[in-house]
């Protein structure tokens, strides 16, 4: 192909490119300021400061959170899953979690099922979405302290029922902690309207932050119920031996990823300026394209379920004919395609799938800097290397 512009299609697993404003920030952090954060009273430190509150302030804005200090930052997508699981979960409690989630939540809910508590796998429905009576069968039957949902799948991009999951799990007395890993960013949300308990989002895929940035959105009345994972150093209460009760505090112990929230806080307001109403139509505008593309190459099997199956811009598909692996090595070498191949840390999604026997799919997921002209080149693609088979 003569067109050697590189096409990015994994923004699921960490979006590219970044909004310009985004290196700037980070770049102004390094090399004019460097302050720790909170940690320090002189000019720049302030300033840093400032930026980090401003960087909360977006997110809470955003999210529609009501105050900015339910916004606690951390690591990483996994970072904030983890801190929720494992901060809320005792010995003897019960988790539900379905067959669509990640190994950031399966693993967490492994452990603490060896360690004394008790996970439950919700299965799916045939048609891309957790089995939700199955999910109010296992509520009734047990006394659940935790529900944990992805909002999206991470390999087929459906979105799940996750209204109705937050009003069955209420009802029955569980929390909620959704996993908007494939949907911050990407569509609309309002924490207060969908009335979930916590939130857990990396800031490096639909924010578009940079790596080591991610967020924990929760209740204010859980602040108590929450045990931090981690204790240290908060810059505020230093003479006391405990960790400060506080928000954010209680949950941010040691120095901030400075850079990365400054990056975030651009990224945040470059989101605001577009509106995440427009990126989603736009991603939608071209999911249904590639899709319909897709479907038509024959042995090509597209886990999109139904035409109005409700979605984010992540589509997969598998062949027979041949190995995710070497089609992903295929679209790249010789078409300068960025996918993802494999099981995209989500085995259970993959055996819902049956595509686990196949090494898994081929994962195309979209992000706002996307075009039409990508998703041309990669049928394109497509339809070369089907036609070398
Ligand atoms: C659905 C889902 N949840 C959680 C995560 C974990 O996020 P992070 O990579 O920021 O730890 C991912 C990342 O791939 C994901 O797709």
């Amino acid at each position: 192909m003569s067109d050697s512009r590189r096409v990015y299609l994994d923004n699921a697993a960490t979006s590219f490119p970044k909004p310009d404003a985004v290196h700037k920030a980070v770049l102004h952090y390094l090399r004019d300021l460097g302050n720790a954060v909170g940690r320090g009273a002189t000019k720049t430190g302030i300033e840093v400061q400032r930026t980090v509150d401003q960087c909360r302030l977006r997110a809470a804005r955003l999210f529609d959170v009501p105050r900015p200090e339910q916004v606690i930052f951390t690591f990483n997508g996994t970072d904030s899953l983890n801190l929720a699981i494992h901060g809320l979960l005792k010995p003897g409690d019960v988790a539900l979690t379905t067959v669509w989630d990640h190994n950031s939540v399966l693993r967490p809910l492994s452990h603490f099922a060896a360690t004394g508590g008790h996970t439950v796998i919700i299965g799916d429905d045939g048609r891309g979405q957790l089995d939700i009576q199955q999910l109010e069968r296992e509520l009734q039957v047990r006394s659940v302290r935790l529900v944990c949902v992805t909002h999206a799948s991470n390999v087929t991009g459906i979105i799940q029922p996750i209204e109705e999951v937050i009003r069955l799990a209420h009802e029955h007395g569980a929390l909620v902690l959704l996993d908007a890993a494939q949907t911050a960013g990407h569509l609309p949300m309002s924490f207060s309207k969908l009335n979930v308990d916590l939130l857990a989002c990396p800031g490096h895929k639909g924010l578009l932050g940079p790596l080591g940035t991610g967020l924990l959105i929760l209740r204010k009345d859980l602040a108590e119920e929450l045990v931090p994972i981690r204790q240290g150093g908060t810059g505020t209460t230093s003479e006391q031996a405990t960790q400060p009760t506080t928000l954010p505090d209680r949950f941010e112990a040691g120095n901030h990823n400075a850079p990365g929230l400054f990056g975030l806080e651009a990224a945040l307001k470059w989101i605001d300026e577009k509106g995440v109403a427009k990126i989603q139509l736009q991603e939608e505008q071209l999911a249904i394209p590639l899709i319909a593309g897709l479907r038509s190459f024959q042995g090509l099997t597209v886990h999109s379920f139904a035409d109005d199956s409700p979605r984010v811009g992540v589509v997969s598909v598998s062949s027979e004919r041949v190995d995710p692996q070497v089609l992903a090595s295929l679209l790249d070498e010789h078409f300068q395609i960025e996918t993802r191949a494999g099981l995209h840390c989500s085995p259970m999604a993959h055996e819902a799938l049956a595509t686990k026997v196949l090494g898994g799919t081929v994962r195309i997921s979209m992000g706002p800097f996307n075009t039409v002209d990508d998703i041309d080149r990669t049928l394109e693609a497509f339809g070369q290397i089907w036609a070398a088979l």
